[in-house]
């Protein structure tokens, strides 16, 4: 162990990372900033080109960035996973999504620790940041390599760091969000906290690892409910005419005991509306009911009909039918300034247009393209005359780029989920 916690810290260490999306880039571009040589581990020959190439396909990490860490020999990406035995400490970075049924899909974790397991050697730490269900670390992977003949905290150091990565937040990164770091034992506490120790500004050991597990779960749980209570709000305000807007604005002026949520046409992204069913999905394997999970997870999940339904009542107000109207949705990325359509609830909206007959488009100036069976035409430039040609437009996500005052001049009917058009009156105009 202390072979292992002075290479660290003398730098000498050599460090793995295994998925290089999102999560995995970052934090390996992090370590070798930091002067560590890293090695990226990915199944898709295209990043591992991409990173090799100083191409950066990660809205948070520039292409100098790649240039200095690659350009210095720190960083290199590679496909090749016998490489793997020549590293003394991997963190694993691959996803972790939400089965058809619903329930965990851990099979990404476990094919990436079937890897590493080929290639163990003593003396190993590996860190798990997948957020994934509490006991992932010790009941799936740690017997996937104890099996190996390795005795954890021992033989190898095996711990559980929640990624709190926040793509594109120009405030908080990869170093200076405070890393929560729970070991199987003490001794993989204290390895894992001297890897990044090196790097990140502050790390916060916790007493466990099923500890480190939870409080990820927690943080998006939190947020989900939330969302959840505020979109309600929203619908309850919106029956009895009430700006909920104009209400969470008001309300955030208490200078304590309230923090404001907004709603929205529906949750996006990796983490917000599927971590919470890792807890739930594991909570009831113990017995325990998740309630407020199953809630938050109903009404934001109707978010997106109830989208459609002020779509339907706009243009009902015109006389005119969805079927056969020209509605464009304007952002189709999940959040703001950033490319990622995951989970996006634009994606439910258009499919939802276009099966009700709408003759669907779409405009965001950072996506290039929908994922394939979602119909829709990109339109490219949103120009006045452009504009002026549509039934309806539907405000999903907001982008600095974009001139939504524009839209209320030119498009018929406007459907704004985001208060894109705050303070705006008109008669054309439908706030969630
Ligand atoms: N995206 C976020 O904002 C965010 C924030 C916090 C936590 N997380 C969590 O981090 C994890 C990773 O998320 P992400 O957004 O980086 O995903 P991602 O899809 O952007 O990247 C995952 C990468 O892993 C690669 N991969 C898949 N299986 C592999 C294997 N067996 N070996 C090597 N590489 C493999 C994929 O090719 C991909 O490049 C997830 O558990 C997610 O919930 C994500």
């Amino acid at each position: 162990m202390q072979d292992l916690i002075s290479k660290l810290q003398k730098k000498e260490a050599r460090l793995g990372v295994l998925g290089l999306g999102y999560v995995g880039l970052p934090l390996a571009v992090g370590f070798a900033k930091a002067g560590f040589k890293v090695t990226g581990f990915d199944l898709d020959q295209a990043k591992v080109d991409q990173v090799n190439a100083c191409e950066s396909y990660i809205i948070d990490i520039s292409n100098a960035e790649l240039a200095e860490t690659v350009g210095s020999g720190n960083l290199t990406a590679t496909t090749d996973f016998s490489k793997l035995s020549d590293v003394d400490s991997v963190n694993i970075c691959v996803p972790t999504p939400l089965g058809k049924t619903r329930d965990p899909d851990i099979t990404y974790i476990q094919a990436a620790v079937g890897s590493i397991a080929e290639c163990m050697h003593s003396g190993m730490l590996i860190v798990l940041e997948s957020t994934t269900y509490p006991g992932t670390t010790e009941e799936v992977i740690m017997p996937l390599l104890e099996e190996k003949g390795f005795k954890v905290g021992e033989d190898f150091f095996l711990a559980f760091s929640p990624e709190r990565v926040d793509p594109g937040n120009p405030t908080f990164n990869t170093i200076n969000i405070p890393k929560v770091v729970g070991g199987v034992t003490a001794n993989c506490t204290e390895v894992a906290r001297n890897l990044y120790g090196q790097v990140m500004e502050t790390v916060v050991p916790v007493s466990s690892v099923r500890v480190a597990e939870t409080v990820k779960l927690l943080e998006n749980t939190f947020r989900s409910v939330n969302i959840g209570l505020v979109n309600e709000i929203a619908l309850m305000c919106s029956a009895m005419d009430i700006d909920v807007w104009e209400v969470i604005e008001g309300a955030a002026t208490k200078p304590f005991g309230f923090m404001p949520f907004y709603p929205g046409p529906g949750l996006g992204g990796h983490c917000i509306p599927i971590d919470p069913f890792y807890l739930s999905w594991k909570a009831k394997l113990a017995g325990s009911e998740a309630r407020f999970i199953d809630l938050a997870g109903q009404v934001n999940g109707a978010m997106p009909k109830h989208v459609i339904k002020l779509v339907t009542r706009g243009l009902n107000e015109h006389r005119k039918a969805v079927n056969g109207s020209k509605v464009l949705v304007v952002g189709v990325a999940y959040k703001s300034g950033i490319d990622d359509m995951r989970e996006s609830p634009a994606l439910d909206i258009l499919e939802m247009l276009s099966e009700r007959g709408a003759e669907t488009s779409w405009h965001d100036p950072h996506v290039p393209s929908l994922p394939g069976g979602i119909n829709g035409t990109r339109v490219p430039e949103m120009t006045p005359e452009v504009v002026a040609g549509f039934d309806a437009v539907v405000i999903v996500t907001t982008h600095a780029e974009v001139d939504h005052e524009m839209l209320l001049d030119k498009g018929p009917i406007v459907i704004d989920t985001r208060n894109a058009l705050k303070g705006h009156v008109s008669k054309n105009l439908i706030k969630l």
